[in-house]
């Protein structure tokens, strides 16, 4: 099945798509697998909080309407952007641009994964049709919402986004069919482990790396108190505590670390059908957060502080640092968020409700 959002774009110069925060209400991490990944058990919920992703047909930026590829110069059509055979430095993005929150820890290089998704798309299209197929240069434009290494899946989300983007874009510029839904899908695995469930949204069993992916039935909203942190938290520092912690407890004689198994998530599962907030605050579960911790032991701080403030429950959302409390009630979460805020210096409240929507276009 084609991209069902291609279709909505006739020959535009700029396609524009968001993409959705995450949180994981339950996190079991198995050891550290041959490849260094560890092997996940998670139920993911997406977040109404968004980036979003621009991307542009560069020269539909720029005055000129002479530019040059690799093999010279050509004219371009007024209105149309000129097309290179190939991507001039081995990539088709031109630039990368970012504002809002925290935009100026945000890589602008080819480091930034939403740079990486715009480029396998061009690949993938041209895999798929021919190896010479025209394709423009672009800029990518992201507008930040989501805190930046915050454990919730912001630079995932903007790669999810810009697969979207790209896909349309491309597919439209081209005139020929975007990648399908499965395709995308396995650039999104291969961009990251979060990057499918923010392709995906709602609610998701994941697996594998998290990348294996089951729809979760959930009833009601919910809404969160999120409390991002002014210094972020690297994902592999976390995991790589986590193996150290795993390694002391042995020494001490504890049961070795064991694949975690779909099953534990029943329970929640069950709460989650049911829309039950209550219920579902007394099985949210983070077999990270121990790690977050001792990197950041002033987190415990954060997650004591939004629970007095009466959030029915607090976890360490993914690999931190942003604590995610879950509420009765919007007027709970935004009681937790401005109390936890006003508090403890350096946090920045933020309510949310779960779950959102899928990665998805929207208008330019
Ligand atoms: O997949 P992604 O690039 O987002 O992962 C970032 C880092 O998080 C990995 O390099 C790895 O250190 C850690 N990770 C892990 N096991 C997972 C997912 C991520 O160890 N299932």
């Amino acid at each position: 099945m084609a991209d069902e959002f291609s279709t909505q774009t006739s020959a535009n110069n700029t396609c524009t798509a968001r993409a959705f925060a995450k949180v994981n209400l339950h996190l079991a991490v198995g050891p550290a697998r041959p490849d260094g990944f560890h092997e996940l058990v998670t139920i993911f919920q997406s977040l109404d909080l968004a980036d979003t992703v621009r991307i542009t047909c560069a020269e539909a930026e720029s005055d000129s309407s002479v530019v040059s590829d690799d093999s010279g110069l050509h004219e371009s059509t007024p209105g149309h952007s000129v097309a290179h055979d190939s991507p001039i430095h081995g990539t088709f993005v031109q630039a990368l641009t970012v504002t809002g929150q925290d935009s100026e820890s945000v890589p602008t290089d080819a480091s930034n994964l939403a740079w990486q998704a715009v480029d396998a798309v061009a690949a993938a299209l041209r895999a798929e049709h021919t190896k010479e197929l025209a394709l423009p240069q672009v800029t990518i434009a992201i507008t930040k919402n989501i805190p930046v290494a915050g454990g919730m899946a912001g630079g995932s989300a903007d790669a999810a986004a810009a697969l979207r983007a790209a896909n349309a874009l491309f597919a439209s510029y081209a005139g020929i069919s975007a990648l399908d839904e499965q395709v995308i899908h396995k650039l999104a695995a291969q961009l990251g482990s979060d990057v499918p469930f923010c392709l995906h949204g709602n609610t998701a069993l994941g697996q594998g790396r998290g990348e294996k992916l089951h729809a979760v039935p959930t009833s009601g909203i919910y809404h969160w108190a999120l409390v991002a942190n002014a210094q972020g938290l690297s994902t592999p520092r976390v995991f790589a505590v986590f193996d150290e912690i795993v390694e002391r407890d042995k020494l001490v004689g504890k049961q070795p670390q064991k694949n975690p198994i779909p099953s534990e998530t029943a329970s929640l599962a069950a709460a989650l059908q049911a829309g039950d907030a209550q219920q579902l605050a007394g099985l949210l579960r983070n077999d990270l957060q121990q790690s977050a911790l001792h990197i950041r032991p002033d987190l415990r701080e954060i997650l004591d502080t939004g629970e007095h403030a009466g959030a029915l429950a607090g976890i360490v959302s993914g690999s931190g640092p942003t604590c995610a409390f879950l509420c009765a009630d919007e007027q709970a979460a935004r009681q937790v968020a401005a109390e936890v805020e006003k508090k403890i210096a350096g946090t920045r409240g933020i309510i949310a409700t779960s779950p959102a929507a899928r990665a998805e276009l929207v208008e330019s």
